[in-house]
């Protein structure tokens, strides 16, 4: 049987551990993911961290169609599954989160870009 001291110490300790669990909640979840409303982030989680971690998209800034190769590559290549209905709100989602970036906000201080050839 526990003693009545142990017993309180216990309880403080539950306290402790679980004050300290509701602050983490304040830590990203993933380092690169963007959580949106709709919890598509979570469908990008799911299918594409599996194999590697979030930071292999972090500096890209690519269209969608961009995002639909690099999909087929990685089902052609790599081992990536078919993603059925996930597969256009995924591409939404990076297209969104890491497309390209057109406003001045983000160019600030840069030329605009060079037309292609
Ligand atoms: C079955 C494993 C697997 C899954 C699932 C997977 N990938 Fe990959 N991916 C790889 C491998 C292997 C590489 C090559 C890594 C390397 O070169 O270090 C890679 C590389 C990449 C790269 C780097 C560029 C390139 O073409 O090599 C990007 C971007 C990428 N993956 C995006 C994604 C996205 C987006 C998803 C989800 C739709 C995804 N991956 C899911 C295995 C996977």
């Amino acid at each position: 049987m526990w003693s009545r001291t142990s017993l309180i110490v216990f309880i403080c300790l539950a306290l402790i551990a679980s004050s300290d669990r509701a602050e983490d909640q304040s830590i990203p979840i993933d380092p690169v993911l963007v959580e949106d409303s709709e919890g598509t982030w979570l469908l990008v989680r799911a299918h594409c961290t599996s194999c590697h971690s979030s930071q292999i998209l972090k500096n890209l800034r690519l269209s969608r169609d961009a995002w639909q190769d690099v999909i087929k590559r990685m089902q052609a290549e790599e081992g990536l599954w078919d993603l059925g209905d996930d597969e256009s709100r995924i591409l939404e989602y990076l297209a969104t989160n890491f497309g390209p970036r057109t406003d001045s906000v983000q160019r600030r201080g840069r030329r605009a870009p060079l037309a292609p050839d």
